[in-house]
């Protein structure tokens, strides 16, 4: 079986004491395929120690008089080669509109930066038949205009916001047909080289069946990430 991405968000996770720990206990990944989404003021620690690296959010804007952002340009001039943009949390405790999704994705494409698009549906949505209307709308708005060039840079994340945090996961069925949706939609914006991962409770336990999903080029991992021997066995599952 071919090998995975696997992507760690880190949230606003972890002290500088438990990162060191947790550096020592990774030291095996030596994986281009795993990507390390840590708090943004570690991040330096997991450059020098050989990781890709991604940031869990960007700014749309360059520079500039923005107290608190950090540009695409300043995250890339670090060796800093992903964002992820339009996190579930990002939209709805930050209040993040489609447009500034949008805004972002550019950005960073622009500045050389790999993009992990973050789209999923709530409860409330699943229950009302509306994860596909969520799904196109999310990822039309985010991926309009985005040139042919860049696609091979983008990574479409498709995290249920319902399965994020609670150990619920849809059937294996549900986010094939998921995937088969999706790709129908990057179809008519002309896109078809754009990789998807699954994201919402994966962990050690699960990610011998998640591996076998058709059409899932890897996984976004939040809590299991923050354990080093989970994140180590979820690793060793995926990426091979
Ligand atoms: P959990 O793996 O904790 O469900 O989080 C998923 C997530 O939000 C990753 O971005």
């Amino acid at each position: 079986m071919e090998s995975k991405v696997v992507v760690a968000n880190h949230k606003m996770n972890l002290t500088v004491r438990e990162i060191s720990d947790y550096l020592k206990k990774i030291s095996k990944i030596n994986n281009k395929n795993v990507i390390i989404c840590p708090t943004s003021i570690y991040a330096p620690y997991f450059l020098q120690n050989g990781y890709s690296v991604g940031l869990q959010n960007i700014s749309y804007k360059e520079k500039g008089a923005y107290t608190g952002e950090i540009s695409p340009v300043q995250a890339s001039s670090m060796g800093i080669s992903y964002a992820i943009v339009g996190h579930s949390e990002r939209r709805e405790l930050f209040d993040e509109k489609d447009y500034e999704v949008h805004a972002k994705v550019i950005n960073a494409l622009d500045n050389n930066m790999g993009v992990i698009l973050c789209v999923g549906e709530t409860d409330e949505e699943k229950d009302m038949l509306r994860t596909e209307y969520i799904l196109k709308k999310e990822i039309r708005n985010a991926l309009k205009d985005i040139k042919k060039e860049d696609e091979c840079k983008i990574m479409i994340a498709y995290e249920p916001i319902w399965s994020i945090g609670s150990g619920k996961l849809p059937k294996n069925k549900e986010i094939e047909e998921i995937v088969v949706y999706i790709k129908e939609v990057l179809k008519k914006l002309g896109l078809s080289n754009i990789r998807i991962l699954y994201g919402g409770s994966v962990n050690e336990k699960n990610i011998k069946e998640l591996k076998k999903l058709k059409g899932i080029d890897g996984f976004l991992v939040g809590g299991s990430s923050l354990d080093p021997d989970k994140f180590l066995k979820i690793v060793e599952v995926a990426v091979k």
